[in-house]
């Protein structure tokens, strides 16, 4: 009986065997016969990179500029990565992307990685399905887009001027001076939660009604508020779980934390919620472009509790920390950067002159001239805002995998140039974020916040802060628009805006140049998925009104 198990035992093993080296014996006459180069490989250390591996789980720093930055350093712009849970293709080259994203296309799919990191937030939804089903979600999101909807500032300016209520100490018409110390990063992600989640809903989280004294005031209630508070930080531990499922890859069954699937429980029943109230009572909200995303869907198509689940979740992950993370590094660059805010504040003034009239018990600047195509035409504004999606792209890395055998343009033999082979069911990651800090593509600033440089174009597929081709981000303008509008008022508001951290004084003494870059650097940024600002407090500074 042992004889028999040993010897089928080595004939399965001699059938694996086989069957590995064939494949590797056809993928090397495929390479061949496409002229194809294998692209440099990251050393492994340890038995088959156990090393790296335990390297990259026990990693506590910054993903991107600690761990990532030294295989393009050292490997390339394109190399393979292969160790325990990892065996990856990344490239930061934009012919490679350009092929991914555009006339590869069909060829490419969002893969296991991201279904098995984002199932547990984002079901089947737009971010992890791929063929008819994407397309048929895709062109019913589509019309939530049309100029008609995404131009309507009331949304906006109903929670901009919540900021407003926040930032500024007092209703006191007549005072000035600087405001307290703002964390940008937890401003901003309350502001776009609230109208993330009345845009998708039809009500919002009001988040940040809660976090001002308006509970006890009585504006809002406390239950509510304390579910809806839940909500937001089940949200942001959610988001945490899916980028260490993302970054630990197969070994992710290792980091089944409690704390991430009660997050994701706690979102998907506050979803639940949102979806049920909309079914009984909200079908009935007005109409025209003031209809919530979800009502607009069930006028197009009839679905189901569970597909406006995972509507809302997409739509919710798409828009929420994308649009967040652009505005606090549009803030906090601005704060580093004097001369820039005070270009861009004359501009803003120039286009849309201080209605005195508006408001004059809170003594608000006035509103009433900006329109969605105005904020568009402010080039100096426009250029800011690029500028910070280059520096700090929200979304830095982006993951596919091979649907067939196919090949990149770039990134094999020793110089880099010849054509790479990428099997089917190969990951391929690639880096927005290295992409828009290549010196040999930007010029030796390219780590400088200079929003001049927007004079010219860059070169196509070196920039795409919302991807490109099929998948382009649908929210691109809607996001552009918002975006406009609060640094607008802001700025209209405020006419100077500081760092809060002393830390940041030193770095006057370096060269212009350096000093720039420096700074830049001296922004904190984490997250793999998603970058966003930490732990950034500004001032802002308002004038004694004439
Ligand atoms: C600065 C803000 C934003 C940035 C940088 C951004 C960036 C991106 C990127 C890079 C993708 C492609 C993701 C991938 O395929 O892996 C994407 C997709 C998408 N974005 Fe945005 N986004 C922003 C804001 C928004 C907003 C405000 C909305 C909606 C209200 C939105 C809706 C979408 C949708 C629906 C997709 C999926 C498209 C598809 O797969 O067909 N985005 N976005």
């Amino acid at each position: 009986m042992l004889d028999f198990n040993v010897a089928l035992l080595a004939c399965i093993a001699i059938f694996y065997t086989f069957r590995r080296l064939r494949k590797i014996y056809r993928l090397r006459k495929l390479r061949q016969s496409l002229s194809c180069r294998n692209p440099p490989r990251f050393r492994r250390r340890g038995p088959l990179g156990i090393n790296n591996a335990l390297e990259r789980l026990r990693f506590r720093g910054d993903i991107l500029d600690g761990l990532l930055v030294k295989g393009f350093e050292k490997y390339g712009f394109t190399h393979e990565i292969k160790e325990p849970g990892l065996h990856a293709i990344m490239t930061a080259q934009p012919e490679n992307i350009r092929t991914i994203m555009s006339t590869g296309f069909e060829s490419f799919g969002p893969g296991k990685i991201r279904k098995r990191s984002m199932a547990p937030l984002l079901g089947q939804g737009l971010f992890t399905v791929d063929g008819e089903k994407w397309r048929h979600a895709r062109n019913l999101l589509r019309p939530l887009f049309v100029k008609s909807k995404i131009t309507d500032l009331t949304l906006v300016h109903k929670h901009l001027e919540r900021i407003l209520d926040f930032t500024i100490p007092n209703d006191d018409a007549t005072w000035s001076g600087w405001t307290g110390p703002i964390d940008l990063k937890g401003l901003f992600e309350r502001f776009t939660m609230d109208t993330a989640t009345e845009a998708i809903f039809g009500r919002s989280v009001n988040s940040q009604l809660w976090a001002t004294a308006s509970i006890s005031q009585g504006k809002v209630d406390g239950s509510a508020a304390s579910m809806t508070q839940g909500f937001a930080r089940a949200f942001d531990i959610s988001l945490l779980g899916i980028v260490i499922r993302m970054v630990t890859g197969r070994l992710s069954f290792l980091f089944k934390r409690r704390k991430f699937s009660s997050a994701f429980n706690f979102v998907q029943r506050y979803v639940s919620l949102q979806v049920h109230h909309l079914l009984k009572d909200d079908l009935s909200q007005p109409s025209g472009i003031h209809k919530s995303f979800l009502a607009a869907l069930m006028e197009a198509e009839t679905l189901n509790e569970k597909q406006l689940h995972e509507y809302s979740t997409n739509l919710l992950i798409a828009s929420r920390n994308t649009t967040a993370a652009l505005l606090s590094f549009t803030f906090a660059l601005l704060s580093l950067h004097p001369d820039i805010l005070e270009k861009l504040r004359s501009e803003i003034l120039s286009t849309f002159p201080i209605d005195q009239d508006s408001d004059r018990t809170k003594n608000r600047p006035g509103s009433s001239t900006i329109t969605a195509e105005k904020l568009l035409q402010c080039r100096y504004l426009q250029w800011v805002l690029r500028e910070a999606l280059r520096l700090f792209p929200p979304i830095p890395i982006m993951a596919v995998e091979a649907k067939k055998h196919t090949v990149l343009p770039m990134g094999g033999g020793e110089d880099g140039d010849a054509p790479i082979l990428i099997p089917k069911d190969q990951l391929v990651m690639f880096f927005p974020y290295f992409v828009h800090r290549r010196r040999d593509i930007w010029g030796d600033d390219a780590e400088s916040f200079r929003p001049e440089r927007w004079a010219n174009s860059p070169p196509s597929w070196a920039y795409i802060p919302f991807a490109g081709g099929p998948r382009t981000c649908l929210g691109k303008q809607y996001a552009l628009i918002h975006a406009s509008y609060v640094v607008t008022r802001l700025l209209q508001t405020f006419s100077r805006i500081k760092p809060a951290h002393p830390t940041n004084d030193w770095l006057s003494a370096e060269t212009e140049s350096e000093r720039s870059r420096l700074k830049v650097r001296s922004i904190r940024k984490s997250g793999f998925i998603s970058l966003f600002l930490r732990k950034f407090q500004v001032h802002f500074w308002k004038d004694k009104s004439p």
